[in-house]
């Protein structure tokens, strides 16, 4: 038998979409009433409760509100994501960026270039900066050390990151020799999986980051940030904030990546073009 849809007010769902948006960044207009509906159907469910008025009773309990309200954000973000997702971005950062970054650093420190994945999703971005880096080093003949940061709000899609295990579907575009030197094949052909090679795994250290927290307590300043289709979902105004925030933890003369279908135009910000969706903070 169909259960029934538990169905949300205007007014309960105006009150959490402001929350979420205070939380999180994340724009809740009443349009997304529907979809949020929808997502948490199955929650409602697995907490036996029968109303939006319980579930909001539940979010706000001073006992275990704040775990319920991490779930919550799991639930209504948008995690899409790939392997070598927006390719002409790992095509520059090969060609312009990591050609030229040994001769940035002075000759008596070792280089180590530091990047930033942030709203990593489940880790395909950061494993393909890694991929990318690996595939220069190889084919150059540089040694370039480095080390990526990829944060998230989703404790279930870092979960999926730090396995880095992915469906052998998700890795079909990617070529034969990559897939050869950087991932492993499940041995149960019945249930085809492929992981990253320690190697890979080991040069990506994934954590919680709220990018509307304050302050982000990052260890290093990056040679290099991807902020790559996270920006949409929040308000014009909180971009700027965010951006203002995120660009505090790039070093001058750094790269700003965000998505093809961003925009950061009229936002002031002490940065300059200098290809589609890729930019460089002014020193
Ligand atoms: C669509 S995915 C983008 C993944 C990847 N950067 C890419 O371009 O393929 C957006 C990610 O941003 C994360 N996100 C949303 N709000 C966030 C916030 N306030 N702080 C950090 N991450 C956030 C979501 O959890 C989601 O995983």
């Amino acid at each position: 038998m169909k259960s029934e849809i538990i169905q949300i007010s205007d007014t309960l769902f105006l009150k959490l979409g402001k929350l979420i948006t205070e939380r999180y960044g994340i724009k809740m207009p009443i349009e997304k009433k529907i979809m949020f509906q929808s997502r948490l159907q199955k929650r409602l469910r697995e907490l036996n409760l029968i109303s939006f008025d319980e579930y909001a009773g539940k979010l706000f309990d001073v006992n275990g509100g704040a775990e319920e309200f991490s779930t919550l954000a799991d639930i209504i973000s948008t995690n899409k994501t790939e392997f070598f997702r927006e390719m002409a971005h790992f095509d520059f950062l090969t060609a312009s960026v990591l050609h030229h970054f040994p001769g940035q650093v002075p000759k008596y420190r070792i280089p180590q270039m530091n990047i930033w994945s942030a709203g990593c999703s489940s880790g395909q971005e950061a494993y393909s900066l890694a991929i990318t880096i690996e595939e220069f080093n190889r084919t150059s003949g540089f040694n370039l050390g480095y080390l990526i940061t990829a944060t998230d709000i989703s404790t279930r899609m870092l979960k999926t990151a730090n396995e880095a295990i992915y469906p052998m579907s998700q890795v079909g575009d990617i070529s034969m020799d990559l897939k050869q030197k950087y991932f492993l094949k499940s041995k149960n052909p019945d249930d085809r999986k492929v992981r990253l090679t320690k190697e890979i795994r080991d040069k990506v250290r994934f954590s919680y980051l709220n990018l509307m927290d304050d302050s982000y307590g990052l260890k290093v300043d990056f040679n290099v940030i991807f902020l790559r289709n996270t920006l949409i979902y929040f308000e014009p105004s909180v971009q700027i904030l965010i951006l203002t925030k995120v660009l505090e933890n790039l070093v001058e003369g750094g790269y700003l990546f965000i998505g093809h279908s961003e925009s950061l135009i009229n936002m002031n910000l002490p940065i300059r073009s200098i290809a589609p969706s890729v930019y460089v903070k002014k020193i």
